[in-house]
């Protein structure tokens, strides 16, 4: 990490004023942070419509129908597999502290949830509309990617009280591609603070190397490579407190964390990683899909 990263304390926040894209300054407050705040990009009843649409498909999901799956509660291989094959269907996962000891729900159903995915955007009508608009489609094009597709789609939950901390990662471990072409767009369906688990960054930090890959080893299991074992920079994060509408834009290798909600408040979040067609997709990536839901781009 170059130390620059060290010293730069802002993540940097900005209003897209027409549906032109980022302009020249804004990309390059982009380039410079790796992680760059779009505020007030989606109307807040918009938010509000994929908010209560989400909570509709809640309700129609029966825990009863995967309960096996969940039991268990811990990295099952039955869990694992769950997960695997996700990256073109819609499935719900709960978070780690949902059930108690008997194996109930704690709290409701839509406040047991940490989330879900990974392809509404292809899969259902409203998260699709949600998700190709022509605000976005000229972000990315000004982003310079020449044939974006959306890889995933996930629908954070971050439930009162039980919301999970998820600690210091970049998305490109996850998402690789060769050459690295991931790049995250989180929506704050509703306000995001401190008190209910909102996302951290270190600005710059996407200037220093990836520092582990999850691939699939050739006896089939899902491992890490360390690629880099620098520990990452103290107390460099910043804190990405939003407010709902707004969109953060992050680099694939932009350091970022979330803490956790022990609020009364839920913290409904909208993510989206688009990554460039032209760029290779290992089979080792976790996120396959079936030829028959090819990735499609913003048309
Ligand atoms: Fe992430």
């Amino acid at each position: 990490m170059d130390d620059k990263s060290h010293t730069m304390r802002a993540i940097p926040t900005v209003k897209v004023e027409d549906s032109g894209g980022l302009t020249a300054e804004q990309l390059a407050d982009f380039r410079s942070a790796g992680v760059l705040v779009l505020e007030d990009f989606v109307p807040v009843s918009d938010c509000h419509r994929l908010r209560e649409h989400a909570l509709k498909l809640v309700g129609e999901f029966d825990p009863e129908s995967v309960r096996s799956v969940f039991s268990a509660m811990e990295q099952t291989q039955l869990g694992d597999t769950y997960f695997e094959q996700s990256g073109d269907k819609i499935r719900f996962f709960f978070e780690q502290d949902a059930f108690d000891a008997d194996g109930n729900l704690r709290q409701s159903k839509e406040d047991s949830l940490n989330k879900m995915g990974h392809a509404m955007h292809d899969l259902d009508s409203v998260f699709d509309a949600f998700s190709r608009t022509p605000e976005l489609a000229a972000i990315v094009d000004s982003l310079g990617y020449d044939d974006p597709v959306i890889l995933q789609s996930m629908y954070i939950f971050k439930p009162p009280r039980i919301g999970g901390e998820v600690h210091c990662h970049q998305d490109s471990t996850f998402l690789y591609t060769e050459p690295e072409s991931c790049i995250g767009f989180w929506f704050a369906l509703e306000d995001v603070t401190l008190e209910n688990g909102c996302m951290h960054f270190i600005p710059g930090g996407h200037k220093g190397p990836l520092k582990e890959l999850h691939y699939r080893d050739t006896d089939g299991t899902m491992t890490f490579k360390t690629l880099d074992d620098t520990p990452w920079p103290e107390n460099a994060t910043v804190a990405a407190e939003v407010k709902a509408g707004s969109v953060v834009v992050f680099d694939g290798r932009a350091p970022h964390l979330s803490g956790a909600n022990l609020s009364d408040k839920s913290r409904h979040a909208y993510t989206l990683h688009v990554i460039d067609r032209k760029s290779h997709y290992p089979a080792e990536n976790w996120l396959q899909r079936s030829a028959s839901l090819p990735l499609r781009g913003f048309n």
